[in-house]
């Protein structure tokens, strides 16, 4: 399995993007035109998730799997689309993908100016061959994340302001107990800086590996 970290919140697995802020993201070393994939995930509509989803699903014939709010938007476009809503799964041909809560909003201001509110903000469980990747998406901590287990890999948001941070997120850590913790959604801007050797420190007993934009998870 390959795994790539596009920086921020967009973490690419084989043949799947999840939440490609690309060519806008000040952390994206990778060409938009570089990225050849046949599913897009998208945790929610903010604007630093959703990113190239358009241009990408156009040039690569994807179908993008959302919640039924912004999956019905992007269908209006002319997209392929799947969508599904929190506690649901559903098998594809690579796997399974099941959504599960998270807390945080979900607009999506287009490039009109317009605002138009997309249902509800997700994480996903992807289940392929027999790993498990939890990507949490942007939220705060909810002990409902002590209900997900068997975490083989989970992408955690540290960046604080609008997600969990550093202290948040090792306790969602401790909860989840994943082989591996991979932090995002930090260090992307001013605002969401955080210290990672910090959370590092307060993770003593798991494996947390800090990818640097364009880094493969060579571990799984
Ligand atoms: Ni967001
Ligand atoms: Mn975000």
């Amino acid at each position: 399995m390959e795994i790539i970290y596009h920086g921020h919140s967009c973490v690419q697995i084989n043949n799947i993007i999840i939440d490609p802020w690309i060519s806008d993201n000040p952390m994206c070393k990778t060409k938009l035109s570089d990225i050849k994939v046949d599913y897009i995930l998208l945790t929610h509509g903010h604007n630093d998730h959703v990113g190239d989803t358009f241009e990408l699903a156009q040039q690569n014939d994807a179908l993008v799997i959302s919640n039924v709010e912004i999956a019905e938007y992007f269908e209006e476009l002319g997209l392929k689309t799947f969508g599904m809503q929190p506690g649901g799964q559903y098998e594809f041909d690579f796997g399974k993908v099941k959504m599960t809560p998270a807390i945080h909003g979900s607009s999506y201001t287009q490039a009109d100016g317009v605002n138009v509110p997309l249902g509800l903000a997700v994480g996903f469980i992807v289940t392929i061959d027999d790993k498990r990747i939890y990507h949490a998406g942007d939220t705060a901590l909810f002990s409902d994340m002590k209900l997900i287990k068997d975490i083989d890999v989970a992408f955690v948001p540290i960046g604080d302001v609008y997600t969990m941070g550093i202290v948040d997120a090792a306790e969602c850590v401790k909860w989840l107990q994943p082989k591996i913790v991979v932090p995002i959604h930090y260090n992307t801007f001013d605002l969401i800086k955080a210290d990672v050797n910090e959370f590092k420190n307060m993770l003593k007993a798991t494996k947390v590996v800090a990818l640097g934009p364009g880094e493969r998870l060579n571990s799984l």
